[in-house]
């Protein structure tokens, strides 16, 4: 059996988008692009939802609005993919690391509060796997030291925290639609916020910096981020099969839960209490990760290491980042974490068979 880490639920709908966008001759972006923008900022009910051509821009975009600038630090997960930081070294800013939760993946707070100097302007956390963090107390930290948070939610449309939807925390949010996250547009992002005067800013920076009521004429330093009306088209579709694509999602990790609630030597994804988590990724702790990969790889089961070095541990890091601590807790989850695939085709036959197969594989690498 050959299982894949992850494929996106794409089929007739979006191709019948797709078709119906090329006939309409405007393929750049348009009416779809301000559709899809539509759509997703009324689910998420937040005023303003502006797309961008990848997750990476929507980040870029945003700490740009906030004018994050040389000199300035932002506080991001030590362990997070590589777009976070980057996006902040790209503002000529400096990333400053904090531990992470044990169980969460999430950043941690309390390390968020020592790593706060007069430089800091912005925490960006992250939703790792798509479960949000503890935002009350990183709000609060934000508040009571007059900082920007800016939430990656690039792998959390769909989620909550205490009933507020993930896509919507701080002065600004963003997505990813990657053709691998939640729901795709291929590539493709989203910037959300309820400031207007953040909101336009983030539609010039992302149209070359041009005014908007003045052709060919820029009043600040812009990037062609736009979104395409193709990918958009895919975007709309796919929007529309978010609630059946979070509800297989759920009852797959279900089935996973349940299938490894017994099994000894793994350390099941915990979910807090207080969020709805959309399962982008399904995470567990083991040991002797390589060993276990190479046995599924051979049993035919894609994984996904998400992610096995974090930042300060990235070579392009080393010259950044350098003089930097430690971070145990980011170290020791990334050496063990493992995410088992997970995508909207997969069958129960397909599941049991990864079920089976990683008990195997844990039975004779994890004891
Ligand atoms: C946490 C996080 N931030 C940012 C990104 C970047 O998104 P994209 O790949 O669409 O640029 C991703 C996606 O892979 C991500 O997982």
């Amino acid at each position: 059996m050959k299982i894949p880490w992850a494929m996106p639920y794409i089929g007739e709908e979006e191709l019948k988008e797709v078709i119906d966008t090329v006939k309409s001759t405007w393929v750049s972006m348009g009416p779809r692009v301000k559709k899809f923008e539509e759509m997703v900022a009324e689910y998420l009910g937040i005023k303003h939802a502006i797309a961008v051509n990848s997750g990476t821009a929507a980040l870029d975009v945003a700490l740009k609005a906030l004018k994050i600038g040389p000199g300035d630090e932002v506080i991001i997960p030590a362990f997070t993919y590589i777009a976070t930081a980057n996006a902040v070294v790209y503002q000529h800013a400096k990333p400053v690391l904090a531990d992470i939760d044990p169980k969460t993946f999430n950043i941690d707070p309390e390390d968020v509060n020592e790593k706060i100097t007069k430089k800091t302007k912005c925490i960006l956390p992250i939703d790792y796997g798509g479960q949000a963090p503890d935002y009350d107390a990183l709000l609060e930290i934000a508040e009571d030291h007059n900082l920007f948070l800016l939430e990656d939610g690039a792998e959390a449309l769909g989620g909550e925290y205490k009933g507020k939807k993930t896509c919507t925390f701080g002065d600004l949010a963003t997505v990813s639609f990657h053709a691998a996250k939640l729901i795709t547009s291929v590539e493709g992002g989203m910037v959300f916020t309820d400031d207007d005067k953040l909101a336009e800013l983030c539609r010039i920076i992302r149209n070359q910096g041009e005014d908007p009521n003045r052709k060919y004429y820029h009043p600040v330093i812009g990037h062609n981020y736009r979104m395409s009306d193709l990918h958009a088209a895919i975007g709309i579709a796919q929007f529309r099969r978010l609630p059946e694509i979070l509800e297989k999602r759920r009852k797959i990790a279900e089935r996973y839960n349940e299938g490894f609630k017994d099994l000894d030597g793994v350390e099941l994804p915990y979910v807090s209490e207080h969020v709805k988590h959309p399962w982008f990724f399904y995470p567990l702790l083991v040991d002797n990760r390589d060993k276990i990969i190479e046995y599924l790889n051979s049993k035919g089961i894609g994984i996904r290491v998400g992610w096995p070095v974090p930042i300060h541990k990235q070579p392009a890091y080393r010259e950044i980042l350098k003089g930097e601590q430690r971070y145990p807790v980011a170290e020791e989850v990334a050496e063990r974490i493992i995410n088992l695939p997970m995508y909207h085709a997969m069958t129960e036959e397909e599941q049991n068979y990864v079920i089976e197969t990683f008990k195997e594989a844990v039975n004779k690498f994890c004891r």
